[in-house]
């Protein structure tokens, strides 16, 4: 998978978890038919939500984003639907081209410990993948514990 599939996605997946998130909401409040929906897809949607700022983190350092294109990217998921149109923009101005960068250029960006560990990471997928999804359920869990952001438990 590219960079430029991984993030395209996940924004894509952002926006479809915010619409099921709409009508549990719809649900919940215009027809008072009970909180299930809402628990259900408030669930779904955070755990699209870490999945996506964490898949925009790896793919922005990736692309040589800079550290305020990386939150904004993060920041478009918190709006509904807003990670549509900055994918779109990312991509036709070719901030989504390429392949992963395995291995090291003279580029300076190339030499910083977080770039360094990037590329350790994916000439290791296995680890890559287990650690992405290790991190994504510890940030999910840890939420849910002190209470999940939107959320009313
Ligand atoms: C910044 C991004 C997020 C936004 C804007 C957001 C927004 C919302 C909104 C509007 C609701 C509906 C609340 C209601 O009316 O009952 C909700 C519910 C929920 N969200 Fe989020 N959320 C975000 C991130 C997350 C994350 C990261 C998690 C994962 C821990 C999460 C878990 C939940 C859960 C479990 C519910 C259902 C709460 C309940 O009613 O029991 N959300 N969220």
């Amino acid at each position: 998978m590219s960079p430029r599939s991984l993030y395209r996605s996940l924004a894509f997946a952002e926006a479809v978890t915010w619409t099921l998130l709409i009508i549990a909401m719809v649900i919940k409040y215009v027809f008072h038919a009970g909180d299930l929906p809402v628990q259900i897809a408030g669930s779904i949607h955070g755990f699209v939500f870490i999945s996506y700022a964490l898949a925009a983190g790896l793919v922005g350092v990736n692309q040589y984003w800079s550290k305020r294109l990386i939150t904004l990217a993060v920041a478009t998921a918190v709006l509904p639907y807003a990670t549509v149109p900055f994918d779109l923009k990312m991509d036709r101005s070719g901030k989504l081209d390429g392949d992963w960068r395995r291995s090291a250029t003279a580029d300076p960006r190339d030499h910083t410990l977080v770039s360094r560990l990037l590329r350790w990471m994916l000439r290791r997928p296995a680890l890559l993948g287990g650690t992405s999804l290790l991190t994504v359920v510890v940030i999910m869990g840890t939420l849910l514990i002190i209470g999940p952001p939107g959320g009313q438990s």
